[in-house]
């Protein structure tokens, strides 16, 4: 019995009767291979994370994720002065120097983080009481003593991080109240002077939704290399989410490069839940517009001249560990490894626009 092509294609269950060679199926597709390399395998910058050295110590899935892509590392919190300094006298170095040799084992380089910031200070510098020749000792010999430490260990420096506001005005931080806005470039000489050889970053975020802030912040770093302040790069945070359009985080990018300095996306996360709703899950959909964000923020990296790309750093390993969640207390998924450190379509994205 024959039936026209038009039934066969309707019909499933009378399709085993239709005649053969009435219609040329399509050919199959060519299998994809599954993706044989790692990220800092395929990437022509360094492309690295930040890492918790408790999770570094308590979790193999986390450090052998850690250690099989990202050829550069920057310690999440056990660099900041309220880790390592937490007295007057004292310093802790034991997670630092953990996550340190956890990259030079791994043969990758080390992004310190972070010198100076408004926050995550010790105790005993918030309560400080001193004139402004006290605090610069205390400013300058905390930045001395670090740098000094990891000398030789720590390419670069986020010497001060977050020293703006939103609205591009200067942070009215314990450091600029004591200390006047020029504290900033003497940070960075005091840097300077206890490793010559390390790479000095300004780091900060919010350059992709207010222009106010970021060309601020491109202000100061051209005004400081205009004065000859020893100043290398920019570092530009981007804990950013689905609602910034690509052309904004592309143009975002493309002007830091035109400050000629060294590029740093330094803390890279996406959230997909930027409503913070909290009954949100992830769907399929949002891993899609994931992957195409991922993409669209390597590529317009990747776009940047080759001597400026100093690299890309995602804000730890997996969804699992990230700091999003507990800052927002919602569901969020904004890092290129789920809760189980498998790759996500965010990573295919990274991987599409690195090849
Ligand atoms: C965050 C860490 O991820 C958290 O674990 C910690 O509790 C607070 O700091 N900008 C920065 C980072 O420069 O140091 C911050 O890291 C995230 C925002």
């Amino acid at each position: 019995m024959k039936f026209p092509f038009g039934f066969c294609a309707l019909s499933l269950v009378l399709l085993a009767q239709c005649g053969s060679g009435e219609s040329t199926p399509p050919p199959a597709p060519t299998p994809q291979p599954p993706f044989a390399g790692t990220l800092r395998s395929v990437s022509p910058f360094p492309f690295g994370g930040a890492v918790s050295a408790g999770l570094l110590r308590s979790r193999p899935a986390y450090g052998q994720v850690a250690a099989r892509e990202y050829s550069s590392i920057t310690a999440e919190n056990a660099m900041k002065m309220g880790a390592l300094h937490p007295s007057p006298t004292t310093y802790n170095w034991t997670d630092a120097d953990f996550v340190v040799d956890f990259a030079r084992l791994n043969n990758a380089r080390v992004h310190g983080h972070t010198l100076n910031w408004y926050t995550s200070l010790p105790a005993w510098v918030t309560n400080f009481s001193g004139d402004s020749t006290a605090w610069e000792n205390l400013l300058r010999d905390h930045i001395t003593t670090v740098v000094k430490h990891f000398r030789g260990k720590v390419a670069s420096w986020d010497v001060v991080n977050e020293a703006f506001e939103d609205t591009g005005v200067l942070r009215n931080s314990i450091w600029v109240q004591h200390l006047g806005p020029d504290y900033i470039a003497r940070a960075f000489q005091y840097a300077n002077a206890a490793d010559p050889a390390a790479r000095l970053f300004y780091n900060d975020y919010g350059h992709e939704y207010s222009a106010a802030k970021r060309n601020a912040i491109f202000a100061l770093v051209t005004s400081l290399r205009n004065r000859g302040i020893p100043i290398h790069g920019v570092g530009m945070q981007f804990h950013t989410s689905s609602n910034i359009s690509d052309a904004q985080l592309a143009s975002t990018i493309a002007q830091a490069g035109q400050t000629g300095l060294l590029v740093h996306i330094s803390e890279l996360d996406i959230s997909m839940n930027p409503s913070l709703a909290p009954a949100a899950t992830f769907t399929a959909a949002l891993a899609a517009a994931q992957k195409v964000k991922y993409k669209a923020v390597t590529a317009a990296f990747k776009a940047l001249p080759a001597a400026q790309r100093f690299g890309i750093t995602t804000w730890n390993v997996a969804d699992a560990d990230t700091w999003r969640r507990g800052n927002c207390s919602c569901p969020e998924w904004p890092l290129p490894f789920d809760d189980n450190y498998q790759r996500k379509p965010a990573y295919d994205g990274i991987v599409e626009a690195l090849q």
